[in-house]
């Protein structure tokens, strides 16, 4: 079988470097070509000193990518990720979002044209497995408690607050009628962290989780990917797409 062909955005920055180090080690998806604003026409291979990716050129936009691609996977900026991925759309890929901060109507026109060209895309908030699961426990704590507070951390240059994973939950819980609050921290020395925490008559319980290192997101990233190209619709989490993810025994 051919390999899932891949094009990232913003595989120059520090998420999208990780990203595409670990989707190049995947036999079964190949990175063909990349989208950033500093070093277009670079190597992102020589540029990274990751000689997996030489040949990958670093084009202006999804439009001037030489090659053709099945999916592509964005870690730019929420001022640009929705443009990329209508120009995806525009070439009949399917369209992987990890960019935070992205307006609600440029998603819902972004999820209107992927409907209309019966193709598929996911705007995901958090690609790494522990974020996923500590989602599914919160959910339960709201069912139990009635009340939930997030506490939220990451590095200083993240742009915005709450994080997306952050908002997502809170969202998820206000559905289900949870009284909920946010808090986010932004501090050097922190990667991405969030913290979940209720309490009853006489306890207390929290949940963290942390990210290390952006590792953590590549594996979500690479299963996103296979699964995209094997379902039509819009997805806005990774359990959502990868139900296997989440699922019982
Ligand atoms: N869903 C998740 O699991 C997850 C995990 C981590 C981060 N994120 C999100 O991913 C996004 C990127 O985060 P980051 O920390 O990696 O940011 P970053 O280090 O600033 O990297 C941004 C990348 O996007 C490129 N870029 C920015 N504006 C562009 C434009 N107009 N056209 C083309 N390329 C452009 C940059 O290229 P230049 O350097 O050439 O400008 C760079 O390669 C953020 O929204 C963050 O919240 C999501």
């Amino acid at each position: 079988m051919r390999a899932v062909r891949l094009i990232v955005g913003g595989a120059t920055g520090k998420t999208g470097a990780e990203v595409v180090r670990y989707l190049a080690g995947q036999d079964d998806l190949q990175v063909v070509g990349a989208v950033g604003r500093q070093h277009q026409g670079a190597d992102l291979g020589a540029l990274l000193g990751w000689p997996a990716l030489s040949g990958v050129p670093i084009s202006a936009s999804v439009g001037h990518v030489p090659a053709e691609a099945d999916v592509y996977v964005d870690f730019t900026a929420p001022e640009v990720a929705v443009a990329l991925a209508m120009e995806a759309v525009g070439r009949a890929m399917r369209v992987l979002i990890g960019t935070s901060g992205l307006e609600p109507q440029s998603v819902s026109l972004l999820a209107a044209q992927v409907q209309r060209q019966s193709l598929a895309a996911a705007v995901i908030p958090n690609f790494s497995v522990g974020a996923v699961l500590q989602r599914k426990m919160a959910l339960e704590l709201g069912r139990r408690f009635g009340r939930v507070e997030v506490v939220e951390g990451h590095h200083r240059s993240k742009r915005d607050a709450p994080s997306g994973t952050a908002r997502d939950l809170a969202s998820a819980l206000e559905a289900m009628g949870v009284e909920t609050a946010v808090h986010s921290l932004r501090l050097e020395g922190l990667v991405a962290r969030q913290e979940v925490w209720a309490g009853g008559p006489g306890e207390v319980i929290s949940l963290t989780h942390e990210v290390t290192s952006r590792q953590a997101y590549g594996a979500g990233v690479a299963m996103a990917a296979r699964q995209l190209v094997t379902v039509s619709g819009f997805f806005t989490s990774l359990e959502e797409l990868c139900p296997a993810l989440t699922a019982r025994d």
